[in-house]
């Protein structure tokens, strides 16, 4: 029997992360996170490698997250515009420092855990199913200063707490929960992804693997508590996915892309399979990388793995091991990658390759044989408004299209696939440069780079489309 449509309760939505949307950044009570310390611009970089040198926000800067696009007030509206979409799903994240302002405070902050409630209960009035990350990329100020972040072990009790106190609360509203949002990440943007900032002399790979270490006993913890304070729970993982293609078929050029991928399988090996590879033992013995383990950790990763795969995809990777070929780089959310020449990249470099989407589901489903969810999937692209003020972002339908059809020929090949939550259906700040130009949404929000603008809504092109690709449970494409 072949398997050629979505399933009848596919979840289609869209996903957002706290920081890019709420704003409000001090309101209610929120502590400061990590990525309020983060400028639009060329300082934001820097910043972003680890290099922060005090812990407050500067004058002369602009920071995107302070007022992001003030989801934090208009959640009412925004989220109407998402059930007059259809959504089934709509991913978002809490701010850890809504919950516990410093991290480590002994009570949670009651303002916080409102805005929340108030939020699934907006969802749910819609019958919209929430889907809820831990932490997508902010973790609370006070505990990179006080504790050095996740290289401490101490920050994965508070941790734990956080995601109890979460459970506790919202468990007759949320179901599904991710961990650690691109968990992958880590080794990427070690500040953005973990909070980590480097001393000098520091053995930086080292302190990433023990962070890594640590945050994945801490997603092995949540699911503990999540399955036992939640019983239907469905807790996954979180992984910026996209394979690596070898560029030649020469044998070293397929060892090469196979090790790159595996950088990022070795978070999801642990996390769904429940243990260490060989290969990454393999890695840590190569590279003097001595993880401090406590005594029932491996027990907790074995025994407490994921319920479903969570990913990102934008783009395939590519890579050699020539010098020459190697010369031609390419950008794609971080990830180093080799310009592939049979494919087209969007205004920021990121590659487009929906037939690539069909693989890296086939190859996650072959590896971890979980169901899939795709949590984020989108091209950001810079929107004008034409003379009757309206955005035709045709190039971003033709984009989501050509996904959505691969990801249904994945299910053709038998891949189980949950859901699908395009990244940014409102335009939100961008993660990786702050702006705002570099747009997502299904819905135009009228602010610029450097703040500028009413902060209203308006509905691109795509609104109706999307709204019709639900509704025709993606067959009308
Ligand atoms: C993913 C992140 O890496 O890509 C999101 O989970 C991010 O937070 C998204 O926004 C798109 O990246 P960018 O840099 O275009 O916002």
């Amino acid at each position: 029997m072949m398997i050629n449509k979505f399933p009848k309760n596919f979840l289609w939505g869209g996903a957002v992360a706290a920081n890019q949307v709420e704003g409000a950044y001090l309101e209610g009570g929120k502590g400061l996170t990590t990525v309020d310390l983060l400028p639009t611009g060329e300082n934001r970089f820097p910043m972003m490698l680890g290099k922060v040198e005090n812990y407050t926000p500067k004058e002369n800067e602009f920071y995107p997250s302070h007022e992001a696009i003030d989801f934090y007030h208009r959640y009412k509206e925004d989220i109407a515009l998402f059930a007059e979409m259809g959504f089934k799903s709509f991913r978002l994240s809490i701010s850890w420092a809504r919950i516990f302002p410093n991290g480590d405070d002994a009570e949670p902050n009651e303002a916080g855990l409102q805005f929340y409630d108030d939020v699934f209960d907006e969802l749910n009035k819609y019958g919209i199913e929430p889907v809820v990350t831990l932490a997508h990329f902010d973790v609370p100020v006070h505990l990179v200063k006080e504790y050095g972040s996740w290289k401490n072990r101490k920050v994965v009790d508070f941790f734990e707490k956080y995601a109890k106190t979460v459970f506790t609360r919202y468990k007759d509203k949320v179901k599904y929960w991710l961990t650690f949002n691109e968990i992958n990440m880590l080794l990427h943007l070690p500040y953005v992804g973990a909070g980590l900032i480097f001393k000098e002399g520091e053995d930086k790979q080292q302190v990433m693997y023990q962070a890594a270490h640590h945050q994945l006993v801490a997603s092995a913890l949540a699911v503990k508590a999540g399955h036992e304070i939640i019983p239907d729970a469905q807790i996954g993982c979180m992984l910026a996915a996209g394979m690596t293609y070898p560029y030649s078929c020469n044998p070293d050029d397929i060892q090469k892309a196979m090790d790159q991928d595996r950088e990022s399988f070795f978070f999801i090996d642990v996390q769904s399979r429940g243990k260490y590879p060989g290969y990454a033992k393999r890695f840590f013995a190569e590279n003097n990388i001595e993880l401090e383990m406590e005594a029932d950790d491996e027990a907790l990763l074995s025994k407490y793995t994921v319920d479903y795969i969570g990913f990102s995809y934008y783009s395939s990777r590519a890579t050699s091991t020539d010098p020459e070929v190697l010369k031609d780089k390419t950008g794609g959310n971080v990830f180093d990658s080799i310009t592939n020449p049979y494919l087209e990249a969007s205004e920021w470099g990121w590659t487009i390759d929906p037939k690539g989407f069909r693989i890296t589901a086939n190859q996650l489903y072959d590896r971890y044989q979980k169901p899939l969810f795709v949590v984020e999937n989108g091209l950001g692209a810079i929107d004008q408004l034409d003379e009757d003020n309206e955005v035709k972002d045709d190039y971003r339908i033709a984009y989501l299209r050509e996904h959505i059809k691969q990801m249904g020929e994945a299910l053709k090949d038998g891949v189980e696939i949950i859901g699908y939550t395009s990244w940014g259906p409102i335009d939100i700040v961008s993660a990786s440069t702050g702006e705002m130009k570099k747009r997502y949404g299904y819905i135009y929000v009228d602010r610029e780079n450097e703040g500028k603008g009413t902060l209203n809504r308006s509905k691109k092109q795509s609104f109706d489309w999307y709204k019709q690709v639900i509704e025709s449970n993606g067959e009308n494409l």
